[in-house]
């Protein structure tokens, strides 16, 4: 294993001002995607797609990295270059999603475990072909009434482990995903605990399988309100909750927190990276792995016309460029309205 690569790799991931798109929607995924806007999801609309968010002139300022999905790093863009080739050739590493999904948990009702390690060797040699230099796994826990439980906490963090140890050993930067999801009527100190409970299996399971902490990102959850419930926690409460979490629970040899955006608003991730970016330094870098909140307005924007491709691009260009200022805590709430007249 190169451990020099990859710490290379890792820390060019989380440069200042910058921060990861997931663009690694599974076929499933971007279905769901496509139908909000009324687009057919054919293998072609998704290329068009997704050429119109790599092509995006300027994007590179803020974008360190992009998530493919394996339809995805086939693909090619209009001008016949290979999309893993685009991005490199513009400074943007490109990294792709491994996980085959959460599939139920035998035994457990309401819970799943993500799959994906049958065969994952032989892959992630074909992945570094393509172009890939990182991975990604994403472990889904919900809360609920007894859940998450300590064994799908447990099975899916060995899992995430097992995932890890495999990329390393290819030379690819594991982006380890494990998500609580924000869906419920739960209070904020429901999130906190846990969300711990998670993150301690997850750095249990990693020190257990000799994972290279300073060659792999974590990719978390922020700490919330449940969607549903009626006491909505602010800003400040989210980032110090998140914030306190993080400390007391993912080593200082980390380079990097990559959060994912799981439903928030726009506006609200952003604000909320920017809010913990705020209270710096911290041991490590605090930056983003957005899909949804960096493509929303995009999507809508672009409709499946290619002649809205340019204000499509507008869209992703200027969340992008927030989501930027949110790395070093400079965003507020009124550098939306410029972005938008400009
Ligand atoms: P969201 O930011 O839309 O949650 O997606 C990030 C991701 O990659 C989930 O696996």
């Amino acid at each position: 294993m190169n451990e020099q690569e990859l710490q290379e790799t890792a820390r060019a991931l989380v440069a200042p001002g910058k921060g990861i798109l997931a663009a690694d929607e599974s076929t499933g995924t971007i279905e769901k995607r496509f139908k909000s806007i009324g687009v057919e999801s054919t293998e072609d609309n998704r290329r068009a797609y997704r050429d119109l968010l790599f092509t995006t002139e300027g994007a590179e300022e803020f974008v360190s990295g992009v998530i493919l999905y394996d339809e995805t790093i086939r693909q090619k863009a209009s001008d016949g270059t290979p999309f893993a080739e685009l991005l490199s050739a513009r400074g943007i590493v490109p990294g792709i999603k491994v996980d085959a999904g959460a599939k139920p948990l035998a035994n457990a009702p309401d819970e799943t475990i993500t799959e994906g390690l049958d065969g994952l060797r032989e892959r992630l040699v074909e992945y570094r072909l393509l172009g890939a230099r990182f991975t990604k796994w994403r472990a889904v826990l919900s809360i609920g009434e007894g859940t998450p439980s300590e064994y799908a906490i447990w099975t899916n963090a060995h899992a995430l482990a097992r995932f890890a140890g495999l990329s390393q050993e290819a030379g690819l930067v594991p982006i380890v995903e494990p998500e609580v999801l924000m869906d419920g009527t739960h209070s904020i100190e429901t999130a906190y605990s846990v969300t711990g409970r998670t993150q301690n299996a997850v750095f249990t399971e990693l020190h257990d399988q000799r994972i290279q902490l300073e060659g792999m990102l974590l990719k978390p959850n922020m700490v919330l309100s449940g969607y549903e419930s009626s006491e909505q926690a602010s800003v400040d409460e989210v980032a110090e909750m998140t914030l306190r979490c993080l400390y007391r629970h993912v080593p200082a040899a980390v380079p990097g927190i990559v959060f994912l955006s799981g439903g928030q608003s726009d506006e609200d991730a952003t604000a909320h990276l920017s809010a913990m970016n705020e209270r710096g330094p911290h041991p490590w870098e605090l930056s983003f792995s957005y899909g949804r909140a960096l493509q929303a307005p995009a999507l809508k924007a672009w409709r499946g016309d290619g002649a809205n491709v340019e204000a499509a691009q507008r869209a992703y260009y200027q969340r992008a460029r927030l989501n930027g200022a949110a790395r070093s805590g400079s965003y507020s709430r009124d550098m939306e309205e410029v972005g938008a007249a400009a």
